[in-house]
């Protein structure tokens, strides 16, 4: 398929629609940069966010090293800052070092505040969140970690976890990084095939479920899945199962009832001291060919990155309730909800439900009931909920609220202005973030920044700590004036980006390193404004981003094309409402083939519609 290049029109209506959000209320007027950061004292000549900024990246190493000294606790330090050759896709931090994440997350935490809740359990059913300390989450992690040793997963093994958000998926990603393991989490809204194929690629000989999910009033059988999964995995040996309902499902030989061996296990679990540059865990995404990616990260980096991003971007303080309403087997549910969060000693909310579920109020009523401060949301469902008007969000109290953030795609002004003025009150910054599964955390933003400096609807605006973007045109050349369009690309390492692609080194440099040598490619292109923000105006691969979750063009053919009756197809997005893309698959059918014309596809039918007699060959699936 061709690239989409779909960014113009973005850039065009941003633009005419430029109306500038200043904001300084959450850092006062008297600002001092140390005040901020209290590293920034020991830079020398750094006394403004654009001080810090500069310093960040024209003196990486001495950025990177003060701060990871300072908010991380080391079992023992680090020698070398960085030793990154993108020619090579090698990207290595903070070597020598040893550390464990769950220490970082939960143990250093637990010393201070053992009573602070860590998380907030937002269940599907309204009014009934559960509250876990960092003392009760460190135990519940420790008695999991435990039990996954005793089941015999040993350091450098990987887990896979098909859970909803709970405390106990919050549970068994700290206890795999407290045991020296790898986690794999996929998200427990896909089907059979895909959970197989991530647990295959991934090797795991262990996966953890729960019985049953529960999602906006329904119930979904998660274990009857990973029993169809697991079934084309040889790998796996054990599936721990949690109880989400009181619905008792068939457990065999293989499965292991996981409330009732971890209560078995004792509350300590000795953390293992990992080599800063040892596996945290895989991720699939999807990228351009039809196989999924299981993108890798590490300890140290990424704990430090997310942590600081989540601290500077969402401008979070102690005693902070952060809500991202994310599901945990995103990276965005990796970064902000468990890892960034935890390694603050944040309070974070975890979201079983849905935006409309039981009506259009639903996170509204709960940033009142939880009074969180910093809202983090996906553009999608902001579009979905200004369509149902200004009441279900009036009808609530927020002015808990401190500060909004969009995640995952562009977000369009029309629902930037109503997330501002309507949710926020016209007195919240919005922060559109932007970053990928690649790069870890959030690289582009609109905070941190100086006080009173101006926010712009609908854009990323102003590169993270660290981070060095660059536009490159077509011939590889980069674009150094303002006012310009082109690749996005980040010229130098930050401690945040993905290793390698597990078990695919050459993919992973042929992606990201080779398109534009000596820069990492971010598949997106970007407009740089005559002020020098940017703004993103999407994929530039064969990326289709429907509701903020990626789906490759050619992922979708395969699938299309394992219908008998498909000789071709072809995806394209198109432009969509609410999901901001949509996917149209045209297909060529197999000569002996006839169907009715311009099908609509429903969801049950989806793949293979039954072939009813009328006109022979093409036809297009919208859904
Ligand atoms: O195209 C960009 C879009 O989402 C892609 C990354 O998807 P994923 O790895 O699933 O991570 C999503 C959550 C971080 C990017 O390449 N994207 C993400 N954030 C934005 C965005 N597009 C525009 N604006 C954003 N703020």
């Amino acid at each position: 398929m061709c690239s989409l290049w779909r960014g113009s029109l973005l850039t065009l209506t941003s633009s005419l629609n430029r109306r500038v959000f200043q904001c300084c209320r959450q850092f006062g007027r008297s600002y001092n940069i140390a005040s901020c950061m209290p590293e920034a004292v020991a830079f020398q000549g750094v006394s403004d966010h654009s001080g810090l900024y500069k310093f960040s990246v024209n003196e990486s190493d001495r950025f990177w090293g003060a701060v990871a000294r300072q908010r991380l606790s080391w079992i023992s330090p680090f020698h070398t800052v960085q030793n990154c050759d993108f020619s090579q896709g090698k990207i290595k931090w903070f070597e020598g070092g040893k550390l464990n994440v769950s220490v970082n997350c939960l143990d250093r935490h637990v010393h201070t505040c053992p009573e602070r809740v860590a998380l907030i359990w937002e269940r599907d059913e309204p009014g009934t969140e559960v509250k876990i300390t960092y003392r009760q989450l460190l135990e519940l992690t420790c008695r999991l970690g435990n039990l996954l040793k005793r089941q015999g997963v040993r350091r450098g093994d990987c887990v896979t976890i098909y859970m909803p958000p709970c405390p106990l998926a919050v549970a068994s990603m700290l206890a795999c990084a407290r045991i020296g393991a790898a986690h794999n989490v996929v998200f427990a809204g896909f089907s059979s095939e895909a959970l197989a194929d991530r647990i295959r690629d991934a090797q795991s000989s262990t996966v953890i479920t729960v019985n049953q999910g529960v999602r906006g009033g329904k119930v979904v059988d998660l274990k009857r899945t990973v029993d169809q999964a697991v079934q084309n995995c040889p790998s796996v040996q054990q599936v721990l199962v949690a109880m989400r309902t009181e619905n008792t499902v068939a457990m065999t030989d293989r499965d292991v009832p996981l409330e009732e061996e971890m209560m078995k296990e004792d509350v300590v679990c000795e953390p293992v001291a990992m080599d800063s540059e040892d596996v945290l865990f895989l991720l699939y995404t999807s990228g351009s060919t039809g196989k999924p990616k299981g993108l890798v990260h590490t300890q140290a980096g990424y704990l430090l990155y997310t942590s600081l991003t989540h601290r500077y971007v969402f401008n979070y303080h102690d005693g902070d309730v952060f809500g991202c309403v994310a599901d945990i087997g995103w990276i965005t549910g990796h970064s902000y909800i468990v890892y960034g969060a935890l390694c603050n000693g944040g309070t974070t909310v975890l979201f079983e439900s849905t935006p409309v579920y039981p009506n259009p109020g639903r996170y509204w009523e709960m940033v009142e009931r939880l009074e969180i401060n910093q809202f983090y949301g996906a553009p999608t469902a902001i579009r979905l909920l200004l369509k149902y008007g200004d009441e279900w969000v009036q009808n609530y109290n927020r002015s808990s609220l401190k500060t909004l953030g969009s995640v995952g795609e562009p977000i369009n002004t029309e629902a930037w202005e109503w997330y501002h003025r309507v949710v926020g009150d016209g007195r919240c910054p919005v922060v559109d973030t932007w970053w990928q599964t690649e790069t870890g955390g959030i690289c582009i933003a609109p905070r941190p920044a100086d006080p009173e400096a101006e926010i712009v609807p609908g854009m990323a605006m102003r590169p993270f700590y660290g981070i060095k973007p660059a536009l490159l045109d077509t011939e590889g050349e980069v674009l150094s004036s303002n006012d310009s369009t082109g690749a996005l690309c980040i010229s130098q390492a930050w401690p945040g980006m993905a290793r390698t692609i597990h078990n695919h080194h050459q993919r992973f440099t042929e992606t990201y390193f080779q398109p534009y040598p000596g820069f990492f490619f971010t598949g997106d292109g970007a407009h740089r404004s005559k002020e020098g923000y940017y703004q993103i105006v999407g994929r530039l691969d064969d990326v289709i981003n429907v509701s903020g979750h990626r789906l490759g063009t050619a992922e979708l053919e395969d699938v299309v094309n394992q219908c008998p009756a498909v000789a071709e197809s072809a995806a394209i997005g198109y432009s969509h409402d609410i999901k901001g893309e949509g996917v149209y698959v045209f297909v060529v059918l197999k000569k002996a083939v006839m169907v009715q014309e311009d099908v609509q596809l429903s969801s049950s039918e989806r793949w293979c519609p039954g072939a009813s007699p009328s006109t022979p060959a093409q036809t297009s699936f919208r859904w």
